[in-house]
């Protein structure tokens, strides 16, 4: 997933082209010259495509990615354009939950979650409920629809026979939050009061702090897919606070070089095609409705790499970080990394990972 240096240097000289306004046949050419120069051939073409959907020269664009059928994002992408004209997102992202209980019907989440679980399961076992608490409470920052806090919580019980939980959810969107407690209450065997907290972890405020922290001792958070949802500069704060309210976190992850590389440059084009196509891939094998494939297309996978791809980095929502940058921020917010787990590979290349971060009382500075 990362280019080399001369690749680097040769991809820059499709950006001039664009940015010189060279016509289509120009950037073609350029783009089949430099193939000779990169591991993965057709991605010029890709880069191309990208750029110039970027400065609305859509048609052209259109061109650029019909050079590359076989491969997802370039095909789904160009549909997309013929589609809708505009390389805009079709939505925002989990404002319904449809589009994201279609993805948790793929092969590749089904895989994802079974092997998270494997990793919660090892963390459990050595981890007890804290012995201070008669009710354990949880926190669970992005519960998504619910399917995989329903199994972690399932796994747990059927561990340590727990007979209640309190479980805190934080979500930004408010949708999400009624499906996930919604599920989690059809799904799990046991009484379980909820604490619900709308609004984006970066964000939360002293009183809804305070909420939570009057469930102290909390056994453990889980963040599973959700604080890649914030840049670098807020991921390091968002950790500190995690760290203050339970000396136990789980941070599940999809690596990606989305966060740090700025908006245009080869690295996070190559990082979003390569990210994203093999998620696109997966909803067009799952055996889901071509309309709901469609929606969860359109309105979730495209929306994210579209919104990465098209705006200025500040308002670029996924900020999807490397298995090494997600240890330095959590090391500099002061966790130790206790054990790093890659759950789901991609021609041996993590796809997920589970990083088990531990706070001892006595390090605080
Ligand atoms: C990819 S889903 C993950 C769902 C679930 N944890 C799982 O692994 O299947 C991301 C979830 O995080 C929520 N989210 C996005 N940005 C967030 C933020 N800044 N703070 C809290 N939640 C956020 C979304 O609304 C969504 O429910």
């Amino acid at each position: 997933m990362v280019l080399r240096e001369s690749e680097i240097t040769a991809l820059k000289e499709i950006s001039n082209y664009v940015n010189n306004e060279a016509t289509t046949t120009q950037i073609i050419n350029l783009c089949n010259q430099l193939r000779s120069q990169l591991e993965d051939k057709n991605f010029a073409f890709t880069y191309a495509g990208v750029l110039l959907a970027t400065k609305d020269r859509i048609e052209s664009a259109i061109k650029l990615f019909e050079l590359c059928p076989e491969n997802a994002f370039d095909s789904v992408l160009r549909e997309y354009l013929l589609e809708t004209k505009s390389f805009t997102p079709a939505a925002i992202a989990f404002q319904d939950t449809l589009p994201y209980d279609v993805w948790t019907q793929t092969d590749f989440y089904k895989s994802y979650m079974m092997a998270t679980l494997e990793t919660v399961k090892d963390f459990a076992k050595i981890n007890p409920p804290p012995e201070t608490s008669k009710i354990p409470t949880i926190v669970d920052v992005g519960p998504g629809n619910g399917v995989l806090i329903t199994e972690i919580i399932n796994q747990l019980v059927s561990i340590y026979n727990l007979k209640n939980l309190q479980l805190v959810l934080i979500d930004k969107s408010p949708s999400m939050l009624e499906a996930s407690e919604k599920y989690v209450q059809e799904h799990v065997p046991i009484p379980i009061s909820f604490t619900k907290i709308s609004c984006k972890l970066q964000e939360i405020t002293e009183e809804q702090l305070a909420v939570i922290r009057e469930k102290q001792p909390i056994w453990f958070i889980n963040m599973a897919a959700s604080v890649h949802h914030m840049p670098w500069e807020d991921k390091l704060p968002m950790l500190k606070t995690v760290r203050s309210l339970s000396n136990n976190c789980l941070l599940i992850e999809f690596p990606a070089n989305h966060d740090r590389p700025e908006k245009n440059t080869p690295e996070l084009v190559y990082s979003v095609s390569e990210h994203y196509r093999f998620y696109i891939q997966d909803v067009l094998n799952c055996p889901a409705p071509e309309t709901d494939k469609k929606i969860c297309l359109y309105n979730f996978i495209l929306t994210e790499g579209i919104t990465i791809l098209s705006q200025e980095r500040a308002n670029r929502i996924d900020y999807h970080a490397t298995i090494p940058e997600w240890q330095e921020l959590a090391e500099q917010a002061g966790f130790q990394v206790v054990k790093i787990s890659p759950t789901t590979f991609l021609n041996e290349r993590p796809l997920t990972f589970t990083m088990q971060l531990k706070f001892a009382l006595s390090s605080i500075e």
